[in-house]
């Protein structure tokens, strides 16, 4: 899962910058508020005003019209001078369905997710997982019994790898592997983008039976079906087998160093010699990123037993107690880097 999170507000003297991490959530609630009522949707033919927007949506005309006014002082609307509203080209991305959409992420973030980061406190206080002690289930349990939040969080990961997938394909050379299987790889998103700009590759999406059902039609939209398949699995039992080439994207950081083992071993016994192991994750790095790689650690301890994001030292130790030696380390993004790993030598 990629995010870029805002710089630490390092201008503001040090009493605004406290106010701004402080206030937070006044932000992100207003953006998921605005884009659960469905303005964004509401918007989308034209401008409106606050009394038209409230019929269309049933809603409280004096309420709305002061988040319209906040939102629009966030960029995400303009407010002309007419009273009316519309969307500005950052509004844009709360829509569904539109290139690069943020929908999925903003809904995603605050429902489960929000309810879960309200146990932080309890979860440091006492080792559990915040997620679990809410919702008394592993997430991944929840979205499978969950069919609405399920669609909510397999359409924002791929959103978030929408927004990472040309910058990953333009970062390895694919065309050294004849057969690449991206594991966990939800809906088929990166596997279809790899596989159109490689014409000689096949590939296979592997993921939990529900999950994979929804590449066919990423795989047509592609126009990649003659060389793609979706396979149902658990990676825990086994992932497919004889490829050279494998890629995980933001699996490892779900899992304690434990489960990933049990991943990576399957991956090692079942990959020609020859094969690569790519890992498209956030590497902690010193710096002044650190702030984005951290705080996805956190939402990982939120939301995940023994999930985290991990530095390149525990990367090496992971990878090499799995029989693989870490290779290469190309940073892609301020948040993802291509971890190129090989079957170490016996
Ligand atoms: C954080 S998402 C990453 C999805 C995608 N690779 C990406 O980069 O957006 C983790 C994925 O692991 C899948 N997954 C979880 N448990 C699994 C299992 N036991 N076997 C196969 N896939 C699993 C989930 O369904 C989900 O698609």
């Amino acid at each position: 899962m990629q995010t870029q999170l805002p710089a630490p507000p390092t201008q503001c003297p040090p009493f605004g910058m406290m106010m701004q991490y402080i206030t937070g959530y006044w932000v992100s609630q207003a953006v998921y508020t605005l884009t659960k009522l469905g303005v964004p949707e509401a918007l989308k033919n034209g401008p409106a005003d606050a009394e038209s927007l409230a019929q269309t949506l049933t809603v409280n005309v004096d309420f709305l019209y002061r988040l319209l006014r906040a939102t629009s002082a966030m960029g995400l609307l303009e407010a002309h001078d007419n009273g009316q509203f519309s969307l500005s080209s950052l509004g844009q991305l709360l829509r569904a369905n539109v290139p690069n959409s943020m929908q999925a992420i903003v809904l995603m973030m605050g429902e489960e997710h929000l309810t879960a980061w309200n146990r932080l406190l309890d979860g440091v206080q006492t080792g559990q997982t915040p997620f679990e002690m809410e919702f008394g289930t592993h997430c991944f349990d929840y979205f499978e019994k969950n069919q609405r939040a399920g669609e909510i969080f397999n359409a924002a990961m791929t959103s978030f790898v929408e927004n990472e997938v040309s910058q990953i394909a333009a970062a390895f050379d694919f065309g050294q592997f004849e057969q690449l299987v991206d594991v966990g790889g939800g809906h088929g998103r990166l596997v279809a983008s790899i596989l159109k700009q490689n014409p000689q590759l096949t590939g296979v999406v592997f993921d939990l039976p529900h999950v994979v059902n929804g590449a066919a039609a990423i795989f047509e939209q592609e126009g990649v079906a003659n060389r793609a398949k979706a396979e149902g699995g658990d990676f825990f039992q086994a992932v497919p087998a004889n490829a050279d080439g494998y890629i995980m994207s933001h699996i490892i950081h779900d899992w304690s160093d434990n489960k990933s083992l049990e991943i990576l071993k399957n991956i090692h016994k079942v990959m020609r010699p020859n094969g690569k192991l790519l890992l498209a994750e956030t590497v902690i790095l010193p710096g002044p990123n650190a702030i984005n790689s951290t705080l996805m650690d956190l939402n990982m301890l939120v939301m995940t037993p023994g999930g985290r994001e991990r530095t390149r030292t525990e990367y090496e130790a992971l990878l090499s107690q799995a029989g693989f030696s870490l290779v290469n380390i190309t940073p892609v993004s301020p948040m993802v880097s291509i971890i190129e790993a090989v079957p170490a030598a016996l």
